[in-house]
């Protein structure tokens, strides 16, 4: 199947011509595109990207590194391997004439679409009716992992974005400010944020934003110093205090660390805490021949484990089943191919623009979170 792109013209070649690729036949075809497109592409990649992918990453790291990286390369395209969410604040703290490129549209993050701004206006419409005056009294917080429209609504509303790198210096924020936060869509990154800050739990109540008033009385959200969203992401909910306590008893001097999306009883009992990039830093400056046990993603846990292999460092995935991230999964080498080879024909496929409104007010909630960060 061949079609033509309407904005330049350039004949585009489908999909179909290179999902029967092999994954060896789809590299070369990365290799050979790139080398054709050479500096006016710049290819980002998260750590939970697979091998395939991630060895072809000019530019890697956490969702904050990505997002300053994306700010400050002078690449025409930026090629994101990555999810939807992150390919959004690319777009937004880039310049406006360069392209941000996600390979596969379906590469969402389930986390992020527990909250939209429809059930977020609701709630801060239940707010209101509570509290007064939202905008006085309550920080809106968002985690990165959010659609481009919620980080907009923060930016309009006194708010900010967070990341799981800057949390902690995003919560004094908002506290310096007002005297709550409602932070979306996370609730176990703003429970352990909250923790450390040695907010007590019965101040941090749940919002269900498919319950009238959170599903909260009056009472509990006048208490209330923290709303957690009732979101989370269901890879990091597969680890277990259980999965620490059996892999403990076997290895008495071993350290666990672990993403703060985890469980507080999972991040109360892990020696570290921190986003990928803390992890993968911890583990390889970590001194030789110790023993880890890794409670975040598997390809970056396998990856990690490969690298410090030779300095007899011994790395495990936390959980006993196998738990990837399915929509960091959907960009493959395939859609790599596809994106790039077309990229270098003329024709720019998936790229991701957010509206100009939305994407102004959403920098301002970025650009304070960079300020604070
Ligand atoms: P990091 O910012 O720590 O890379 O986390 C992103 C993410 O989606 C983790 O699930
Ligand atoms: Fe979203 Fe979880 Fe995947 Fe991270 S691991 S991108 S939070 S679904």
């Amino acid at each position: 199947m061949s079609h033509t792109n309407h904005a330049d013209a350039h004949p585009i070649q489908g999909f179909d011509h290179f999902a029967a690729l092999s994954d060896e036949q789809a590299e070369a075809r990365i290799t050979e595109a790139r080398a054709r497109l050479g500096q006016r592409v710049v290819l980002l990649a998260h750590h939970y990207q697979r091998e395939s992918v991630f060895r072809h990453a000019d530019l890697t790291g956490d969702s904050l590194k990505l997002a300053r990286l994306a700010a400050n390369t002078d690449a025409d395209f930026l090629l994101f391997c990555g999810v939807h969410f992150m390919a959004e604040v690319a777009d937004i703290l880039s310049r406006p004439e360069q392209t941000v490129v996600l390979p596969d549209l379906a590469a969402g993050c389930s986390m992020a679409d527990m909250a939209d701004l429809e059930k977020v206006e609701r709630c801060w419409d239940d707010l209101t009716n509570v509290l007064g005056h939202p905008d006085e009294s309550i920080t809106p917080v968002t985690y990165i992992n959010s659609a481009a429209d919620l980080k907009a609504f923060c930016g309009e509303h006194g708010g900010i974005v967070c990341t799981s790198t800057n949390a902690p210096k995003i919560i004094d924020w908002a506290f310096a400010r007002r005297e709550k936060v409602l932070f979306f869509p996370d609730q176990h990154l703003g429970r352990w944020t909250g923790y450390k800050k040695g907010i007590p739990l019965y101040q941090m109540a749940i919002w269900d934003p498919d319950l009238e008033n959170g599903g909260l009385s009056a009472r509990e959200i006048e208490q209330a110093r923290i709303l957690l969203w009732k979101g989370h992401c269901s890879v990091h909910q597969m680890f277990q205090p259980e999965h620490i306590r059996s892999w403990r008893a076997q290895h008495p001097d071993g350290f666990v660390i672990s993403h703060p999306e985890c469980s507080l009883d999972v991040c109360r009992e892990s020696d570290y805490v921190g986003s990928t990039e803390f992890i993968l830093q911890t583990v390889v400056d970590a001194p030789p021949n110790t023993r880890w046990l890794v409670g975040t993603e598997l390809n970056l846990v396998s990856r990690l484990a490969e690298q410090v292999q030779p300095q007899g460092k011994n790395v495990k995935f936390m959980a006993p089943t196998v738990c990837m991230c399915s929509t960091m999964q959907r960009i493959d080498p395939q859609h790599l191919a596809w994106a790039l080879e077309n990229l270098a024909n003329g024709a720019v496929l998936n790229p991701i623009r957010v509206p100009a409104q939305d994407a102004n007010l959403a920098r301002l909630a970025l650009t304070r979170m960079l300020e604070a960060s």
